[in-house]
């Protein structure tokens, strides 16, 4: 059996922290896609994969996201390498026939479904960001994860029918993908971290049966 090894487990989960000011060093597209490539391999259910990733890099389109975040969150964002928008599309069924193709029925249990698509997309929009924060962290890149922003704000800016002023295609033709939360990419400057918190023992947090 394979298992990590400790630097490994130090790095992904013991060393790693939530960080808020960066290191003057770029992060490349490369690792964006590496990044992608491991995250895309974490379990959801049906292997629906509804989360669905906005890499904000340029000055232009980080203004954009500015007038939706906390007052709290503008520093660490607006100097964050990358900031993505860990969002989720409503309409993921339709891509079941090639995520789930041993069982055709699966699409429309969804699509006659609102409450479960609801549901389903923002609990696996949810475990792929967070398999985004360890893949990040595998890669050396530190993570600042935020829900402190206007999720509307956002939506509207970034998602809404028609609109995407930065690409040539058409990603979002229809309003049906919504922000879930913002992450903060880049390389963090320990120097500026509070001491880490505590987080709950085993007997209060587990339940052994
Ligand atoms: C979903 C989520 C939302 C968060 N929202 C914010 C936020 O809006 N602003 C902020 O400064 N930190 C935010 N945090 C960071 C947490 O406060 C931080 O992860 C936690 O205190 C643990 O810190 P540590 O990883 O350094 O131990 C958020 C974290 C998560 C996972």
């Amino acid at each position: 059996m394979h298992t990590l090894n400790d630097d490994a487990l130090n790095l992904l989960f013991r060393e790693a922290r939530s960080y808020s000011a960066w290191l003057n060093r770029p992060v490349d597209e490369d690792i964006l896609r590496h990044l992608y490539d491991l995250a895309k391999w974490g379990p959801t259910s049906a292997n629906s994969s509804p989360a669905r990733f906005v890499f904000i890099r340029s000055q232009k389109a980080k203004e954009r996201l500015r007038p939706a975040l906390s007052p709290g969150n503008v520093e660490k964002t607006m100097t964050a390498p990358v900031t993505v928008i860990i969002a989720y599309d409503l309409k993921f069924y339709d891509k079941l026939p090639k995520l789930f193709p041993h069982s055709p029925a699966m699409r429309d249990v969804f699509a006659k479904n609102p409450q479960l698509v609801e549901a389903t997309a923002k609990r696996n929009s949810s475990l792929q960001g967070a398999y985004l924060m360890l893949a990040a962290r595998g890669l050396g890149l530190d993570c600042g994860p935020m829900s402190g922003f206007d999720n509307a704000k956002v939506d509207e800016e970034f998602f809404a029918a028609g609109k995407c002023e930065d690409c040539e295609q058409e990603f979002f033709p229809e309003a049906h993908v919504k922000s879930n939360f913002l992450c903060n990419l880049g390389y963090g400057d320990r120097s500026k971290l509070y001491p880490r918190s505590p987080r709950l023992e085993f007997t209060e947090a587990c339940t052994l049966l």
